[in-house]
């Protein structure tokens, strides 16, 4: 007899990018008409060639295959105190950083230092569907907090403040965010920031794409603040900054306490992140600052190209948000958001993700990842959109 699987898994909403590629995967597509892939956010660049070739003589050495420190070699963690330090006008410790395979895993072991299961953890809604996965698979309720395109799909702290319970242990937000490539204001940061502070929450800042921030200047101040160990858990990602996804190396800075119960989390998961990777992460830190800001103002011309190739289709499909590395698109087919992207990939040779993976009440939206894909492309993706019926 076949065991029983976890019910909380089970009930975990099947992976939302691998049930979008299922739809393409297997088909020819013609020269003249290739398929156009604005589904999963992946850099449509390579790596810097000299941060490739760093990582493979590192490959070549012993060490790269031998067992790292848990939390990160030492000289990832201080590279990465630096450069936040450098970003935020902060001065946080090497001691308050950890190293993890990804942003997604960083998100999860945050999660699991903070929060068990039956607790409740607030979720701006549409949510990146890994936050939301993560809290189903552990248990822990997920209270949706509505943004609303009237608010620039900016959530509210006064609305934040009203779903807060006894059992509620933190507020994830997500800047610039997946889906909606909202970028929030630092006052609102700041807002989220006392809320949690005033109620004894965590406040987890996922600033995966913050690298594509065209303002110069700090993007808010929460590091800062002298006791910003006591609320802040900040996750970040080089998968986007440095296009290298397929290294898998992100980061937490956190308070000692956070780190501590992390190092835990990490040890029993992947032990550490893998060290070829690691050394990629740190040439990048140390050596492409250029390159990265080059990629920013590319990632900029895409959003300006997508913005404008869209325009003569505002009726049909008008852009609700737009920032970082997406456009958060009205789609006008009706209030199936899985069926109209269906059907982009299949009349039209697009893919894109629908409104509903990322939570209730997004049947009406689609999810077009511009960042993917150059402006002449982005252009073709527009003129099939139009031919649409
Ligand atoms: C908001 C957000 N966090 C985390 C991740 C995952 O990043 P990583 O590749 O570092 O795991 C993504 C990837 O799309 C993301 O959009």
């Amino acid at each position: 007899m076949a065991s029983a699987l976890n019910p909380l898994l089970d009930a975990v909403e099947a992976p939302p990018v691998a049930l979008v590629q299922s739809w393409t995967a297997g088909r020819n597509f013609p020269e003249d008409r290739p398929l156009l892939d604005l589904a999963q956010a992946a850099p449509g660049w390579p790596m810097a060639t000299d941060l490739a070739q760093h990582a493979a003589t590192k490959l070549m050495e012993p060490e790269a295959g031998r067992y790292q420190p848990i939390l990160g070699t030492s000289a990832l963690r201080a590279a990465l105190a630096n450069e936040t330090n450098r970003v935020y006008g902060a001065s946080v410790k090497a001691e308050e950083t950890a190293i993890t395979s990804g942003c997604n895993q960083a998100y999860v072991v945050a999660i699991m230092a903070l929060a068990r299961a039956g607790d409740q953890v607030i979720l701006p809604a549409p949510w990146y569907f890994n936050h939301k996965m993560t809290l189903d698979m552990l248990g822990i309720e997920a209270a949706m907090l509505p943004c609303r395109p009237e608010n620039a799909m900016v959530p509210d702290p006064d609305a934040a403040a009203r779903l807060i319970t006894p059992r509620t242990r933190a507020i994830v937000l997500v800047t610039p965010n997946n889906p909606t490539g909202a970028i929030y204001p630092a006052a609102i940061l700041q807002a989220f920031h006392d809320l949690a502070a005033a109620r004894g929450l965590a406040l987890i800042v996922d600033e995966t794409y913050r690298d594509f921030i065209p303002s110069e200047g700090p993007p808010h101040a929460l590091l800062r603040d002298p006791a910003w160990s006591e609320t802040v858990v900040q996750l970040y990602s080089f998968s986007k900054a440095y296009a290298m996804p397929g290294l898998r190396v992100g980061a937490v800075v956190a308070g000692a306490p956070t780190i501590a119960a992390i190092q835990k989390a990490l040890d029993s998961i992947a032990i550490c992140a893998c060290q070829p990777g690691q050394a990629a992460a740190l040439y990048g830190l140390e050596r492409l600052g250029s390159w990265r800001r080059e990629r920013a103002a590319e990632m900029q011309a895409r959003l300006a190209a997508f913005r404008e190739a869209m325009a003569p289709l505002a009726d049909r499909f008008p852009i609700i948000s737009a920032g970082g590395f997406f456009a958060y698109c009205r789609h006008p087919f009706g209030d199936d958001a899985m069926a109209a992207a269906k059907r982009l990939a299949d009349e039209a040779a697009i893919m894109a993700m629908p409104g509903s993976a990322f939570g209730p009440g997004q049947e009406r939206a689609i999810r077009f990842a511009f960042g993917n894909i150059a402006p002449e492309r982005a252009r073709l993706a527009v003129e099939r959109l139009q031919a649409m019926t």
